[in-house]
């Protein structure tokens, strides 16, 4: 089943728009259209290396790329990719997959001065330039030997990589992410890798971010007693939308449980109150939760070929130790996973039956919500319709 723009029209105003169509949740067709859309010109968050791989090579995807002449191979939506940093020290992102027939190139970490393809010994330099291979006169090589770069950026310990052209430059989408963290020392914060970093998921990766937006269901699936909305002064919670990035914060009931006041900007200041978290969502499908005990990020990725499951990553890095392993008590993290995890595993249910009906949005508490479709539609049917 295709789905037209007419099929998916998200209205800009929230009073009248209905959500996407559940079948853009759950047909294959559609997702393929959003892989050549919307994961074709953002920025996403390269996968981290994983507990078993930090085992036998403490360093991070950035530590083995740092000198110059270095290499790693990463996948990223299944696509086989390897970072490459150059003579001149810059850091290059290209496809792990030779131009003559295909072999991959890197095969793991490594140091080298020129890259040989293992299959029929094709050799490029340090910038994916083409420079020779036996059986091929050299001069008079077209440019369409040479590897092709794909954008790359480094954020403090991550790593951003865009499959096509972004539509917006990396330093403009994350401004207001930026601002809003000058004060904590990010690059300082110690990665702490979990065994279950990378699980398989019900519902679609939208799924997940709308509920990601949606503050409306707090006093529901997180209620009290108990619930993240004990932990909140929810009058105090606000949503701030940005072209590509929204911020939800809220201050804590208790302010022994919010940030010390000088780790955040004026802004956020207040006479007895302390903001409880940061919670920043970047489409597609990226968040990154500041807590006092350091940074959560979770990644909602789609599983190509399989729209109703979404490969979901979950990493922490720390910035207080203490704190750190009071997480799940007092930042209830593991709770809000499993409360929020479980919620969309029935709403997949829902999705899939042929009862499930575009739903409207409470125009006071689903700007959220709204905002995340809308951007759904319009990089879907209108930015770049047809790229
Ligand atoms: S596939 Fe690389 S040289 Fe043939
Ligand atoms: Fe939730």
């Amino acid at each position: 089943m295709e789905l037209t723009a007419s099929d998916c029209f998200v209205d800009p105003d929230v009073a009248v728009a209905r959500s996407l169509p559940s079948a853009s949740f759950t047909e294959p067709s559609f997702l393929d259209l959003e892989l050549s859309t919307i994961f074709g010109r953002h920025w996403l968050l390269a996968p981290q290396r994983t507990a078993a791989e930090l085992r036998v090579d403490s360093r991070s995807l950035g530590e083995l790329v740092r000198l110059r002449g270095s290499m790693a191979p990463l996948s990223l939506l299944d696509q086989p990719l390897f970072l490459l940093r150059d003579w001149e020290d810059r850091l290059h992102c290209f496809p792990n997959v030779c131009t003559h027939a295909w072999y991959p190139l890197v095969h793991g970490p490594g140091r080298e001065k020129t890259l040989v393809c293992r299959q029929h010994g094709r050799k490029f330099d340090c910038a994916g330039h083409y420079l020779s291979q036996p059986g091929f006169a050299s001069p008079g090589v077209p440019q369409v030997d040479d590897l092709c770069e794909l954008p790359v950026e480094e954020w403090g310990q991550l790593l951003f990589v865009a499959l096509g052209k972004p539509e917006r430059p990396f330093a403009t989408v994350f401004a207001e992410v930026q601002e809003s963290l000058r004060c904590l020392a990010l690059e300082t914060c110690r990665r702490a890798p979990q065994e279950a970093e990378e699980r398989i998921v019900d519902g679609n990766w939208k799924q997940h971010a709308w509920n990601y937006m949606d503050t409306f269901h707090l006093p529901f699936i997180h209620r009290a007693p108990g619930g993240l909305v004990d932990a909140l002064d929810m009058s105090s919670y606000v949503t701030e939308l940005y072209p590509s990035t929204a911020l939800q914060w809220a201050y804590a009931r208790d302010p022994a449980h919010g940030f010390d006041p000088d780790l955040l900007p004026p802004r956020f200041s207040h006479p007895t109150k302390r903001v409880f978290a940061l919670w920043w969502f970047v489409f597609p499908n990226l968040t990154l939760n500041f807590y006092p005990w350091g940074l959560s990020v979770n990644v909602y990725a789609p599983v190509p070929g399989c729209p109703n499951r979404t490969r979901f990553f979950w990493y922490q890095f720390v910035l207080d130790d203490e704190k750190y392993a009071r997480r799940d008590a007092v930042w209830l993290n593991r709770q809000v996973d499993a409360e929020d995890v479980d919620a969309m595993a029935q709403v997949r249910l829902g999705a899939q039956s042929r009862f499930a009906p575009r739903g409207r949005f409470a125009p006071g508490a689903e700007a959220g919500p709204h905002w995340f479709h809308r951007l759904v539609y319009q990089n879907v049917f209108e930015t770049g319709a047809g790229a």
